[in-house]
């Protein structure tokens, strides 16, 4: 019997499985529930356990809401199949496994179809407090429970509609070097905008209250951040404003310096029909460069996307 540690179960960036999916060129994937170890229950369970009271003290009611509807296991692991079955009747949204990272607009197109792409490895146990990359507990703890909220659920399927506007627009620019600069340009905004809401973003806790609460989900499934986000002074917090969202720049790899703040769900809906309304009169085609960078795959994936 060999004496080194051989890679297995679903841990992220050491999962076989994954590595075998992916060299097969597949995006969407079955959850293979057996192939979590012990080591990645234990993860599952140490990460809940210290998430939870923060939850309490700082998430909008509407995820603690949703924690509670999907029955999430505080000691396992969740099962996809397990958290459909709650999701779909409440929102028609489904969780939808994945071998990794998705192209910008596969995965704008999957939210559209009220499908959320769900990395199924959960991060090393070790590193219980940053990963670069989404994991299981990032996607399902932190982003599923928003998606029992049909008015939420709403605003992912407006940015699916949004893509796939900004794809036919693009298309149809013959000069192939402003198309190139144009898309590039735009996936730029509406990462941005996704970023500072869906990922980032604070929301009163009622029209005119002074009191945050967090909707975002990088924020929601950081230990460290969902404090530091809502109680730390040097935290620039500051009324959502378009104009000043798509042209922002961010960093993934520390606490976020400056978050933006909406005033409710319904607002954050109109924000992405105005984020459209800009889209069709060209005014996310020249934003300021810099984060994120924008890969060939995303790219390719807006000008090749069969709209
Ligand atoms: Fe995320």
């Amino acid at each position: 019997m060999p004496t080194t540690q051989v890679a297995s179960g679903l841990t992220t960036n050491k999962a076989p499985f994954i590595e075998l999916q992916r060299a097969e060129g597949n995006i969407y994937i079955e959850q293979p529930y057996g192939l979590y170890d012990e080591q990645n229950q234990d993860t599952w369970r140490r990460l809940y356990a210290r998430m939870r009271p923060r939850w309490e003290k700082y998430a909008h009611p509407k995820f603690l809401e949703g924690v509670h509807n999907l029955a999430l296991d505080p000691d396992a692991v969740p099962r996809l199949e397990d958290i459909n079955r709650f999701l779909c009747p409440l929102s028609g949204f489904s969780a939808k496994a994945v071998a990794g990272y998705v192209p910008a607009y596969v995965f704008f197109d999957c939210l559209r179809t009220r499908a959320f792409p769900t990395t199924i490895t959960i991060r090393d146990g070790k590193l219980l407090d940053y990963l670069p990359e989404p994991d299981i507990f990032h996607d399902v703890a932190g982003h599923v429970p928003m998606h029992t909220d049909k008015r939420f659920a709403d605003v992912l399927v407006r940015f699916g509609e949004v893509a796939r506007e900004a794809a036919v627009m693009v298309q149809g620019i013959a000069d192939k070097q402003q198309q190139l600069r144009h898309v590039e340009s735009i996936i730029r905004g509406m990462a941005r905008f996704f970023w500072f809401t869906v990922e980032f973003g604070l929301m009163r806790e009622k029209p005119g209250s002074k009191n945050l609460k967090v909707y975002g989900s990088g924020l929601l499934s950081s230990y460290g951040e969902i404090e530091h986000c809502v109680t730390a002074p040097e935290v620039q917090r500051y009324p959502m404003q378009l104009e000043w969202v798509i042209n922002q720049s961010f960093e993934i790899d520390h606490y976020q310096p400056l978050l933006f703040i909406v005033d409710s769900f319904d607002h954050l809906y109109e924000l992405t029909h105005q984020l459209e309304q800009w889209i069709k009169a060209g005014k996310l085609e020249n934003l300021a460069p810099c984060e994120p960078a924008i890969s060939e795959a995303d790219l390719k994936s807006f000008l090749e996307a069969g709209v």
